[in-house]
Formats: C-alpha cells, structure tokens, sequence
C-alpha cells in the first residue's frame, strides 16, 4: 500500500520522520490517515534499525487540527465507538512503540491532534503552536486518550480546565505547564528535533528501548510493582553485548560502539 496521507522517511537508519500529510486540511484525522499512521509504526516498531522517531505535521500551519469534523458529523453512535476504538488503537501503537518518539508541534495541535501528540514521548514546540482540546465547541469530547493523557502529562487540574473551558494555549503557555519540554523558533523545530533523536540514537538502542517500556508501564501501578519492573529491566540489559561494551569502553576511556545487541 502507497500511503499518502502518512509519509515516512529515514533521516538516517536509526531515525524516522513521520508526517501526518493532508496539510490542505490542517491534517485533520480521517480514517484513512488513522489507519495508514497505525501501519507506519507498526512497520517502524517491527525494524530492529529504528532507535528514534519524529512525528509531525506538513505544511507550516499544522501538526493536526483535530479529528476529522466533517467526517465525523454524520457517525453514528457505533460509527464513534469505532472511530475513537481506531484513535486508541493507533495512540497505544504510538506510545507502546520499541523506540522514543519526539513530537515536533510545528502548529495546531487539536482535538485528536493533541491526542495524537500526547502518545508520543515528549514534544517540542515551534513558537507559533498552539495546542488544546476543543472538543466540547462542538458538543462532544476527547475521545482518542485525550482525558487521560493529558491528566497524566499537566496533571488533573489542568487538564479538567482545558478540557471543560476548550482553552487553546499558546507554545509558551503549554512550557509552563508541562505540556512541551521546550518552545524553539518554528523554522529550528525539526532541527532540534533531530537533534535530539541524534543524540538518542547513540544511546544503546536496548536500554533507551527498556527505559522507554519501564516509564510507561510503571506511571499506572503501584510504586513497589513499578520498582520491581525496573529490577527486571535492569537485570536484562546485563546479558547484552551493549552493556559489556558500554561499561568497557568507559574504562579504556573511549567512547562506546554499540550494536543494539
Ligand atoms: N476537521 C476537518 N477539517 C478541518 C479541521 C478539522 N478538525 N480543521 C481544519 N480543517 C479544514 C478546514 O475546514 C479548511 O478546509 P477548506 O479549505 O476545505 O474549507 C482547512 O482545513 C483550513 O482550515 P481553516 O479553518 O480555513 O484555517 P484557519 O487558519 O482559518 O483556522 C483552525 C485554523 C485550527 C482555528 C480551524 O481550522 C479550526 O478551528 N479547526 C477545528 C479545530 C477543532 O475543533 N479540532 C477538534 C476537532 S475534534
């Protein structure tokens, strides 16, 4: 399948930029783009290659403006269930993926556009973003994670009032209260994003990728449970040829070579 709506490109072997590509609608979210985003990272978590990702939106106006409304205004009922089961469906893929993934928020990030931004590691804003969940403008609510996501990432409070007053905040806004880790010049966005991702990438791939499965799977249960997660993490990467290499080279003072192994 030629995907259109997504595109998918290598900046190196290790690091994929993924573009959300209807930009004459703001990349607004329809089916077809749901589907086609799920299949690239699928494709990108089943490549043993990829340590990074960068996700973000063509055009210069947007990372994605929401759902797509005139799709979704005639759903059914059961056509919503099924739209916001794909939303989740492709949220997790995003956030369950074997790799960090680096939001570049280079515009609007709404509705699900924020949703979809919210699965990602963390992001990085250009200075004209601007992100929120508007759902109740029009009668409805977030409904691909977006209750949820947000709570965890700016805390309960906040994420109640930008959810019931359907706030928009600017890039600095969304700094300060946690949303973004950094608000760079919009034309340095994809520039810092990469390089970060370059720097990441020259990690070892193994245990940025369990640093990545514990965090996640850790912020939802108890403290002792997570811990224990962490033990069994930690205990693993000692049988990779990383962790030998990455500790030898520390002491013959050079810097390591790892294989992902
Ligand atoms: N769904 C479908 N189409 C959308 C869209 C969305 N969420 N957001 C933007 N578009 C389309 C517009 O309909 C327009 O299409 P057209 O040129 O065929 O008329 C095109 O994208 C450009 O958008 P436009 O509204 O003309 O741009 P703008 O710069 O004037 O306004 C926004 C930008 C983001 C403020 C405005 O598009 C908007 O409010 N979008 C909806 C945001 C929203 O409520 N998202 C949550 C959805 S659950």
């Amino acid at each position: 399948m030629v995907s259109t709506t997504v595109l998918c490109e290598r900046f190196t072997n290790e690091i994929a930029v993924v573009t959300l590509n209807r930009p004459d609608k703001l990349n607004a979210l329809n089916a077809e783009l749901l589907a086609e985003l799920d299949a690239t990272f699928a494709t990108l978590s089943a490549d043993a290659n990829v340590s990074c990702a960068i996700l973000t939106g063509a055009g210069d106006k947007a990372f994605a403006a929401g759902a797509d409304i005139a799709a979704m205004s005639e759903m059914s009922t059961e056509q919503a269930r099924a739209f916001s089961e794909m939303g989740h469906r492709v949220c997790s893929r995003i956030e369950r993926a074997p790799f960090p993934v680096i939001g570049a928020v280079n515009g609007f990030a709404l509705g699900g556009g924020c949703e979809i931004a919210l699965s990602c590691d963390f992001l990085y804003a250009s200075d004209k973003a601007k992100l929120g969940q508007p759902e109740v403008n029009l009668g409805v609510m977030p409904g691909f994670g977006g209750t949820q996501r947000l709570a965890r990432r700016v805390g309960i409070g906040r994420a109640r009032e930008l959810c019931y007053t359907a706030d928009i905040v600017v890039a600095e806004e969304a700094l300060r209260i946690g949303l973004v880790n950094a608000v760079v010049p919009h034309a340095e966005l994809m520039n810092k994003a990469r390089e970060t991702a370059t720097k990441i990438a020259s990690k070892g791939r193994l245990a940025v990728a369990q640093c990545k499965r514990v965090l996640f799977a850790g912020a939802d249960v108890p403290l002792d449970v997570a811990n224990a997660l962490e033990t069994q993490s930690f205990a693993m990467l000692f049988g990779t040829k990383d962790q030998s290499e990455g500790m030898k080279a520390f002491l013959d003072k050079r810097k390591a070579a790892f294989t992902g192994a």
